[in-house]
């Protein structure tokens, strides 16, 4: 009796421990999915929690899309202003970045710059004519109407969302475009460093612009700069013949040439606490210093800066 016992005891025996190690790889793969399910919630609510004011948006969809208009050119450090610039922008929600170049085709540089940045972007290119690379010209004029012909091609009415002029010598932060995001014709706020002064801002009463708080040609309509207005996507295609003037436009008129065409001062939005917050600086970096930069190259291997 006990040896038939034994017998049965070690035959069931192996089977036994097949479907043990069977269940336990078995379970160890359903676990593995719900974990990184877990992670990328985490992630998401973590990504949510770090963008301020956007806590307590559940359906993301229903925001209207940020387009970031960025006008740039090849120079030592346009890799370094690109990456700065795209280290906030892949923490906005509902962004879409609008790169121009000035020059005739793509760089490479900046192509393989877009593909790894984590931004979703349109990649758009338009060379300034000679005669107007001069001191005193207005500059990037012909990228930004490149931009604006891009949205007026590629969105309709149906299409939710704000324009914005993101220059690549700027620094934002992330709550700039959760006031910007809301607007919903055209929208005003100070910014740091510009106009000779610490800060330039529309001065509001009454929750209405009254005036300008700048140290540079206060007679300008619209005394702001291209980092300080957001305009509905609406408010671009309803003024399809509205763009940066070359023509009669003299350096810093641009803005105000521009936003002449679409507003007035009484109807601006003013965002960022009734523009008393400076929440973008025109901060320019250094030209760095190249001096011992050999003409021909010496080094070995071929370097991307
Ligand atoms: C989110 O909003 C969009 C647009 O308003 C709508 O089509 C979609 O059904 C919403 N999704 C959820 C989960 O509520
Ligand atoms: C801006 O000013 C208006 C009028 O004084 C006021 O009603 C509104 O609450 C203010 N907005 C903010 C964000 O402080």
């Amino acid at each position: 009796m006990k040896s038939v016992f034994f017998s049965r005891f070690f035959i069931l025996l192996p089977w036994v421990l097949i479907v043990i190690i069977m269940i336990d790889i078995d379970s160890k793969r359903t676990i593995r999915a719900p974990v990184a399910g877990r992670t990328g919630r985490t992630q998401r609510t973590a990504r949510t929690a770090g963008a301020p004011g956007v806590g307590g948006t559940h359906n993301q969809s229903a925001l209207p899309i940020i387009y970031a208009i960025t006008p740039t050119y090849t120079r030592p450090v346009q890799k370094a202003e690109l990456t700065r610039l795209a280290h906030a922008f892949r923490q906005v929600p509902r962004f879409h970045w609008i790169v121009v170049e000035d020059s005739t085709a793509r760089t490479e540089l900046v192509a393989r710059f877009l593909a790894r940045c984590g931004v979703p972007y349109t990649h758009l290119h338009v060379f300034t004519p000679r005669r107007f690379k001069r001191a005193g010209m207005p500059r990037a004029t012909e990228q930004r109407n490149v931009a604006l012909a891009w949205l007026r091609q590629h969105r309709s009415r149906r299409d939710t969302g704000v324009v914005f002029f993101a220059d690549d010598d700027n620094t934002y932060s992330l709550e700039l475009f959760e006031e910007m995001r809301s607007t919903r014709g055209v929208s005003v706020w100070p910014v740091g460093f510009v106009g000779g002064r610490a800060y330039e801002r529309p001065l509001v009463s009454g929750g209405k612009v009254v005036g300008w708080y700048t140290g540079w040609r206060p007679d300008r309509p619209f005394a702001t700069d291209m980092a300080g207005f957001a305009v509905n996507l609406q408010v671009i295609l309803a003024n399809p013949r509205a763009q940066f003037k070359r023509r009669g436009s003299q350096p810093g008129m641009q803005e105000s040439d521009f936003l002449k065409q679409i507003t007035k001062v009484t109807e601006l939005e003013p965002k960022a606490n009734n523009c008393t917050r400076v929440l973008v600086w025109h901060t320019r970096t250094e030209k760095p210093h190249l001096a011992n930069e050999p003409k021909h190259r010496k080094d070995t291997v071929v370097i991307e800066v």
